[in-house]
This record gives structure tokens, C-alpha cells and sequence, in this order.
């Protein structure tokens, strides 16, 4: 598959890495521009790339937002991702420390809004990006896997997203709509960088 990157920093980073040892193609973009990726770029290899945010965004059948809440200046304009499984790892904390106040929405109701035509995914938001690096292991059974947590309206793109997180070796583990589920998986829930199974998450999902 191909994956374009927005962020390259602790989730863009990490999850670029693992992707490309899935062996798929990345192109990572951050907000000085294709230049200062050169090192991750060398890094990662040649299925790696760096490219500006809407490059990345034209790039990948599959595109990860990994900058923060705070900088909504950041997204790719709508058009470029109309269509395409876009994965929202952002959580909405304040520049500094807390969270913003978005009443009865959440995070990823408001990127819908703000990328209309995209297949959103809610994923990669409740864990460390540490344990990102360390904790999957694709030589375990799913259930004993770290679990990470999708939510979406799109079953389709769920199931791509899903199939993702399983051949970066952990749980996906589906927590409803993006509505819904979305609300289970914010900061502050008892599956927020927790570090569960598979099995585990279901079971603690079925008390939220
Ligand atoms: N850290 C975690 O463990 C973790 C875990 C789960 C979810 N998240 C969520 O993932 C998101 C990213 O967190 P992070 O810790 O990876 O942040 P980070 O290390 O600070 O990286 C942020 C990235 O966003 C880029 N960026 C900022 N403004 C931009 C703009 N206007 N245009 C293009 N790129 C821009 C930065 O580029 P420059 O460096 O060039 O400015 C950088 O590459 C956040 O929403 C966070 O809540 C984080």
C-alpha cells in the first residue's frame, strides 16, 4: 500500500517505520518541508520518502494525521483526500497541557468536518508512541497482541485500517462508530494508553 504521512514526529515517525517493515511505501511530510526529512528519509530506506503535506496527501491510498489538534493549518485540503482512508491519530490537547473543549462532539467529528470526503478511521490515538515502536509482535495470536483501537463509519475502511494494524503486529480492536466509538477511545477513557490485549480490550469495552 501506499501511505502518505502528515507529521513526522513521535507517531508519524514510529508509525512510518513500522510500515515500511510491513513493507509498504511512505512519504512523510512535516511543516519545514521535504528538506529537513532528509535524515528520517535515509533512515527508513528506500521505500521511505519526504515530500510537503499535500504531496503526501496525493500520495497515499491510505493517509495517517499525525500533528497536533492545535494545528488544524496542517491538514490537507479536503480535496486532496476526498475519497481516501484517512487514519486520525490526533487527540484534541491544548498547546501546553489539557484538553479542548468540544461539547458534544469529538476529535475526530470535528476532522470529519474538517476533510468531508475522506473515509475517516479513528486509530493510533490511545498508545504511547514508545510502546508503538516496542510492543507489536506479529509472532503472537491477536488476542495476546497489544491492542489498538479503531473507530469509523466506513466498515470497508475499518477492515484496511484493521488488516494495517495487524501486520504491524498488534489487536485492532473496533469501538463502534466514529461518534461512538470515538468517544470511548478519547484521553481520559479506561482504554487511553492502556496497555491491553486484544483480549483484554474486549472485555473492558464491554463495561464502558
Ligand atoms: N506522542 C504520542 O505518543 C502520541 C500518541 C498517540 C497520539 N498522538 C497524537 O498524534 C499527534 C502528533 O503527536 P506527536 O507526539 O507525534 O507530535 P510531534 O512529535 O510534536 O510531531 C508533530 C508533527 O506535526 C508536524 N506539524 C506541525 N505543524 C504542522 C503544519 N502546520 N504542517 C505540517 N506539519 C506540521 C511537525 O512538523 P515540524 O517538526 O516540522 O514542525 C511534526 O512533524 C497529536 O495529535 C497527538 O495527540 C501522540
Amino acid at each position: 500500500m501506499k501511505i502518505g504521512i502528515i507529521g513526522a514526529g513521535n507517531i508519524g515517525h514510529t508509525a512510518a517505520r513500522l510500515f515500511v517493515q510491513a513493507g509498504h511505501d511512505v512519504t512523510l511530510s512535516n511543516s519545514r518541508g521535504p528538506e529537513s526529512l532528509r535524515g528520517v528519509v535515509t533512515e527508513l530506506g528506500e521505500k521511505a520518502q519526504a515530500g510537503t503535506v499535500e504531496e503526501a496527501a496525493a500520495f497515499g491510498d491510505v493517509v495517517l494525521l499525525a500533528v497536533p489538534w492545535s494545528k488544524p493549518e496542517a491538514l490537507p485540503t479536503p480535496e486532496t483526500v476526498t475519497g481516501k482512508i484517512v487514519i486520525d491519530a490526533m487527540n484534541h490537547y491544548r498547546p501546553g497541557f489539557g484538553l479542548y473543549d468540544l461539547g458534544d462532539s469529538t476529535a475526530s467529528e470535528e476532522t470529519a468536518k474538517r476533510l468531508p470526503g475522506a473515509r475517516l478511521v479513528k486509530a493510533f490515538n490511545t498508545i504511547w508512541y514508545k510502546h508503538l515502536a516496542e510492543q507489536g509482535d506479529v509472532s503472537k495470536p491477536e488476542d495476546q497482541r497489544r491492542a489498538i483501537f479503531v473507530a469509523g463509519d466506513d466498515v470497508d475502511a475499518k477492515k484496511i485500517v484493521s488488516d494495517l494494524i495487524r501486520e504491524i503486529g498488534f489487536a485492532p480492536v473496533d469501538t463502534g462508530s466514529l461518534r461512538d466509538g470515538g468517544r470511548r477511545q478519547q484521553p481520559d477513557t479506561p482504554i487511553y494508553n492502556k496497555s491491553v490485549t486484544g483480549a483484554e480490550a474486549r472485555k473492558a469495552l464491554a463495561s464502558v
